[in-house]
């Protein structure tokens, strides 16, 4: 061998050797050092080396300099492709909660199977050491449940998290669930369609308003067969106009022609004591605006509302929420001011002043208005609340021309136990300590509903106290027509899952009239006055927004009306959808089969039909040939039609075919099947 064959040899055995070397060799990989922004969180950002507030990460007193901070319920994905041996952290519930009572639990999900849990642990519990082997494990999920008690204030902590890694410096994260929004509804057509909702209650002698919402090119002309002769429709808008002053229900036959065609459309008006029929439709200032709202938003969300033609979909209500009132406590001179005047009216704060003047900018688009108070004498946001006023500021709401109210708790638990007036409301506890349970938390609400009844206008009252002494057993009682029935609603899939899946013990309350309130949509850009898009991904918006119609739920969006995206507004004007949610029989969906991580949902309509969502929630796709249609209450030769796609699908006979079904992971498919005559 020559000495350049040698030296040849010598540098490839090296060149082997190393090869094998960093295939072997050990490292130390840091949960921190991995891309966390792929978690799914609860509530908040992922914090890394640093607490969910964005401290150091403390727990029972123990500081750690690296780690994880996140909040329940909290799932990452990490894809270690059999590199690494083992994992090892120290878990627990950060300090920063002190004077809550989170409870969470950590688990280890490696390739789909529980290897570790930490038990139950709560507030000052010290940090508990995890460590487990990882050999030949593809895919590994640190998972944060909610400990069984709710998420709140659940700030959980992989404290000290690392891998030892074979061969790898360092593993990727994922967020199983597809970013990529993908629109469903197929464009309007040029011809006209009416798709306002087929009944309206109005009452006696009250003011009637009622939008024929139609798509379709314009110029559009709309007319009325069988009108009470006290109203009218403008042929230009399709507003409906004027009052009845007798109980009775009127049969009416709408038109919408243009240049390309005629639609028709039956709809019912009653006259009588029920007024929101079908669910409320609109928006609300507060998952995009919270405490920055103001009059100039307002209208220019409700123009918002017009110029993207949602309006033609229904879409009707601009309310406002906490924060048009002056504050206790804010630094903010804008919403500082006497709350009341002398002979206790009260007052808007400077950002609204003319509280008429929004209202009449508001129904000069063809729209309705709506307020927000609580029953305390402070609202949530610590603004004036109506304690002691509530028939003046009943009154004031009507001369103003408001035609919604949302009436939230807050501080009315202070007001029975006896605390002071100028409690912070983060004090007005979600529960109280005095007096019969049921009488003291239906009092409040039977005030104010009594109130808002002897208007001479229809205000649709909107309780608001979280589903507090099963609120939907005597909501209707207090002249309700609708109550929430959930905390706070946030962006996130934890929420939108947690919420959905408490709805069913309610759903028997729903009627014409009588909503539950799953609270409001979160599509869109969202953010209680910090923007950004909402962290649902676009599956899941599906969801929500399709569990939201099958819910009979009212329609709250939540977001920046003059941020509307392309997808956003894809998922707010799909009509077939919404029909569901505002079918007349006004009943609410419930769960009536669970397979595997897959949830169908029913629900009941007018014509005889069914909507069924077939909503999968788990973390990989689901494929069914689904052939249990008895379980649904669907028998015989039935139609299916898509209804996000808004195409028949097929035609079975339900008693002996079987549907193939493909449910995209936290997505949805939504059919109709409709008994073939
Ligand atoms: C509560 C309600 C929210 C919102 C705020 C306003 O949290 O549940 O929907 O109205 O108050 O402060």
């Amino acid at each position: 061998m020559n000495t350049f064959k040698l030296f040849t040899f010598a540098f490839l055995l090296l060149v082997c050797n190393s090869q094998s070397i960093a295939q072997t060799a050990t490292k130390t990989v840091w949960l921190d050092e991995l891309d966390l922004s792929a978690a799914t969180q609860g509530y908040g950002i992922p914090g890394k080396n640093k607490s969910l507030d964005g401290k150091a990460i403390t727990i029972a007193g123990k500081t750690f300099e690296r780690g994880f901070g996140t909040h329940a319920e909290s799932s990452l994905l990490i894809l270690l492709n059999g590199k690494a041996s083992t994992f090892a952290a120290q878990v627990g519930i950060d300090d920063e909660i002190k004077g809550h009572e989170p409870a969470v639990e950590f688990k280890l999900v490696a390739d789909g199977k529980n290897i570790w849990s930490s038990g139950i642990m709560r507030l000052g519990d010290a940090a508990k050491p995890c460590k487990v082997s990882l050999t030949g494990v593809q895919k590994l999920e640190l998972v944060v449940t909610d400990g069984g008690n709710g998420n709140y204030y659940d700030h959980a902590d992989w404290a000290d998290a690392r891998f030892e890694a074979t061969g790898v410096t360092t593993f990727s994260t994922i967020n199983p669930i597809p970013g990529i929004p993908y629109i469903l509804t197929p464009p309007p057509s040029p011809l006209p369609k009416i798709n306002s909702a087929a009944v309206f209650g109005v009452r006696p002698g009250s003011p009637f308003q009622f939008m024929v919402a139609a798509t379709g090119d314009r110029p559009m002309k709309f007319s009325a067969k069988g009108l009470p002769k006290s109203l009218k429709i403008d042929a230009k808008t399709g507003l409906i106009t004027g009052s009845i002053s007798k109980s009775g229900t009127f049969n009416v036959a709408l038109t919408a022609t243009n240049a390309k065609g005629k639609a028709t459309k039956n709809m019912r008006i009653v006259c009588g004591d029920k007024i929101a029929l079908t669910p409320p439709m609109g928006w609300n200032s507060w998952n995009c605006f919270a405490d920055q709202v103001s009059a100039e938003k307002v209208m220019r969300a409700a123009d918002a509302m017009v110029k993207s033609g949602l309006v033609n979909h229904g879409w009707t209500y601009i309310n406002i929420d906490d924060f048009w009132q002056n504050n206790r406590d804010s630094k903010d001179e804008s919403i500082r001011g006497p709350f009341r005047d002398d002979v206790g009216n009260i007052i808007a704060n400077s950002r609204f002043g003319d509280m008429k003047a929004v209202a009449d900018y508001i129904h000069g688009l063809g729209l309705k208005a709506g307020l927000y108070s609580s029953p305390g004498p402070w609202t949530c946001g610590g603004c004036a609340g109506s304690y002691g006023y509530e028939k003046q500021d009943a009154q004031a709401y009507a001369g103003w021309g408001f035609d919604y109210l949302k009436y939230d708790w807050c501080s009315y638990g202070n007001v029975i136990d006896g605390l002071p007036d100028n409690d912070p409301y983060k004090v007005s506890s979600l529960s109280y300590k005095g007096g019969d349970e049921l009488t003291t938390a239906i009092k409040p609400f039977q005030v104010m509903g009594d109130a808002l009844k002897a208007q001479p206008r229809d205000i649709v009252y909107s309780l608001c106290q979280y589903g507090m002494s099963d609120v939907w057993k005597w909501g209707d009682a207090v002249g309700g027509s609708a109550w929430r029935t959930t905390n706070d609603i946030t962006d996130t899939w934890t929420s939108v899952k947690n919420i959905a899946l408490m709805q069913d013990p309610a759903a028997a309350w729903a009627k014409p009239g009588n909503w539950n309130d799953p609270d409001m949509l979160v599509l869109g850009t969202v953010g209680w006055g910090n923007p950004h898009p909402s962290k649902l991904r676009p599956d899941e918006q599906y969801l929500h927004f399709s569990l939201w119609c099958l819910f009979s739920s009212p329609l709250l969006i939540g977001c920046d009306m003059e941020k509307l995206d392309a997808f956003t507004l894809n998922l707010l004007s799909n009509d077939e959808v919404i029909a569901i949610d505002q079918d007349p029989l006004g009943k609410q969906a419930t769960c009536l089969q669970t397979i595997g991580d897959v949830r169908v949902y029913v629900k009941e309509l007018e014509d005889g039909s069914r909507a069924v969502g077939f909503c999968n929630f788990g973390l990989e796709i689901a494929e069914l040939n689904y052939d249990d249609f008895s379980k649904l209450g669907i028998q015989g030769l039935t139609s299916v039609r898509d209804l996000w796609r808004q195409k028949d699908i097929a035609s079975i006979n339900s008693d002996k075919d079987a549907l193939p079904l493909i449910i995209p992971a936290h997505g949805v498919v939504l059919y109709k099947f409709s008994p073939k005559k």
